[in-house]
């Protein structure tokens, strides 16, 4: 029997994982409230924008939840009290960074504001809260919480003001950007980690609104906590595993899309995650791992922290590789040469540049004297220059190495560039017209093909100089 009724929600923090979770929380549990605060008003006035193109996050078919569940039973708001105080079942989705300083620096997760947003909660909570970890946290996070949630309630009880009682669960979010939307509609699993039994049926019930039961997994809390971390090196270390076979594949007759093909139909290992490219990047990957090797180390297994540690190390030297491989094919320097930039996303159909393989490859080359045009479908210039920590140019002058210019089409890149760089897979950058392209570029002309996805005989038909990742039969170095 669920004693816990649930007619209110609250999501803390409104980025990637919680609008789109709770957009699509709206959809299929529609008598329920559901309130997402953000201590950032900015981003909450975004969310709250009548044109959905400024919508903080660029996902495919979040903007229809957003105008048929917005203000119906989705509301965004930065009102964090109240909507802790109304609701009887909280999710934690803020960010937790790498720890830039101080102890486990490089390699911990800063918690502060997992930490701060359970103070909120311990402060505002009404009657009993069922609070739970969407954020990706290092295993036994749930104590901390726990901790600071029933310490407050020991203090309230003896004052008997709000009748404070809390259960906290762990329910990993395992949605990948770019298809978010698609992924928490049709779950492989759902995660619910938690020792009060009642409370993992509570959030059940609202997953069965729309997946089934027999996809729905109940562990123990560190269990939960413990999948995400190693769900996500798994996913890692097959990018690294197939990067590391790119290299081989280049140096051999061999080409890295027939071997992946060919491992992956073996059902053990499947086809899926097997795309040789420039690195992995997103907020997820490294720090997951960094966090599993800092959780290792703690407790004295070294060799499996530096077993996890090499998918890092691997992922580090393909971005590496990469920029030196294009430095040394444009005669030795790219100073003072245009390069056309595609891509800036750490994948396409986001606009996510966090970890994105595109910032080291760009500022390597920017520190030999490039001069970057770039063009991403949905990355705003004001995020690359962030990223980059350059500002764009206007003028183009080839004596202006290591400058920076944004620009709004694949022609208008191409311009006088001396080379193209493709470094996301946007689907626009799957069929370009080569014959037109090279026209507008010095020569020789040349494209470096990091995700595999340009055919790569009709550029060459056109005249350009191909070179693609994990490809030996279309590479000329
Ligand atoms: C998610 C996960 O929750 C995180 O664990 C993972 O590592 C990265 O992905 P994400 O939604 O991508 O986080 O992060 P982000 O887009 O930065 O959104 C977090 C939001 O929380 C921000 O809008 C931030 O303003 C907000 N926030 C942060 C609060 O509202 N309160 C705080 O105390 C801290
Ligand atoms: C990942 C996990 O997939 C998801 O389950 C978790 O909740 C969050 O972290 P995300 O980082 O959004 O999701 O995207 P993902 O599709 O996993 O891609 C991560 C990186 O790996 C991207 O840079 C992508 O380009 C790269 N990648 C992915 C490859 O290079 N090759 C592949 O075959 C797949």
């Amino acid at each position: 029997m669920n004693k816990y009724k649930i007619k209110n929600i609250c999501c803390i923090g409104a980025g990637y994982v919680g609008g789109p979770t709770m957009a699509v929380f709206a959809e299929h549990c529609k008598d329920i409230k559901i309130t997402v605060s953000d201590i950032n008003q900015s981003r909450i006035n975004d969310w709250n924008n009548p044109d959905t193109n400024y919508l903080p996050i660029y996902e495919p078919d979040l903007d229809n939840l957003i105008l048929k569940y917005r203000n119906k039973n989705l509301f965004f708001t930065t009102n964090i009290k109240d909507s802790i105080a109304e609701a009887e079942m909280i999710f934690l989705s803020v960010n937790t960074p790498t720890k830039e300083k101080g102890v486990g620096a490089g390699k911990a997760s800063d918690l502060k504001w997992v930490e701060a947003s359970a103070r909120q909660i311990a402060e505002y909570a009404v009657g009993h809260t069922i609070v739970v970890e969407k954020s990706t946290l290092p295993v036994r996070t749930a104590k901390t919480i726990e901790k600071i949630l029933f310490d407050s309630q020991k203090k309230e009880n003896n004052n008997n003001k709000k009748n404070q009682t809390f259960s906290v669960l762990s329910n990993p979010e395992f949605l990948s950007e770019g298809s978010a939307i698609n992924d928490l509609q049709n779950p492989d699993r759902v995660l619910i980690g938690g020792s009060d039994h009642i409370a993992i049926e509570a959030l059940s019930d609202l997953y069965k609104n729309w997946v089934p039961n027999e996809k729905i997994i109940r562990t123990n809390i560190w269990s939960s906590e413990l999948s995400k971390l190693t769900a996500n090196a798994f996913l890692a270390q097959r990018i690294s595993s197939i990067n590391s076979i790119s290299a081989i594949c280049e140096a051999t007759e061999a080409d890295v899309r027939q071997v992946a093909n060919a491992i992956g139909l073996d059902k053990r290992i499947g086809k899926e995650f097997l795309s040789a490219g420039p690195g992995f990047g997103g907020s997820c990957f490294q720090k997951d791992i960094l966090n599993l090797v800092y959780l290792c180390e703690f407790y004295n297994l070294k060799e499996v922290a530096e077993y996890w540690e090499q998918v890092i190390s691997l992922n580090n030297w393909q971005k590496d590789r990469i920029s030196k491989l294009i430095v040394n094919t444009l005669f030795g320097t790219v100073s003072g040469k245009r390069i056309a930039v595609l891509g800036f996303s750490f994948k396409a159909n986001t606009n996510d540049t966090r970890n994105s393989p595109s910032i080291k490859i760009c500022k390597d080359l920017i520190e030999d004297g490039a001069l970057l045009s770039i063009y991403d479908p949905k990355v705003s210039q004001s995020q690359i220059e962030k990223d980059l920590g350059i500002k764009c140019s206007d003028q183009f002058l080839e004596s202006n190495s290591g400058t920076i210019y944004y620009e709004r089409s694949i022609e208008k890149t191409a311009e006088d560039a001396h080379a193209i760089l493709i470094l996301t897979e946007w689907k626009e950058f799957f069929n370009i017209n080569w014959d037109l392209l090279i026209e507008k570029m010095k020569r020789p002309a040349w494209i470096f093909d990091t995700r595999s996805i340009i055919k790569t005989n009709d550029a060459k038909k056109s005249g350009f100089n191909v070179w693609q990742i994990g490809n030996y039969c279309n590479s000329y170095l």
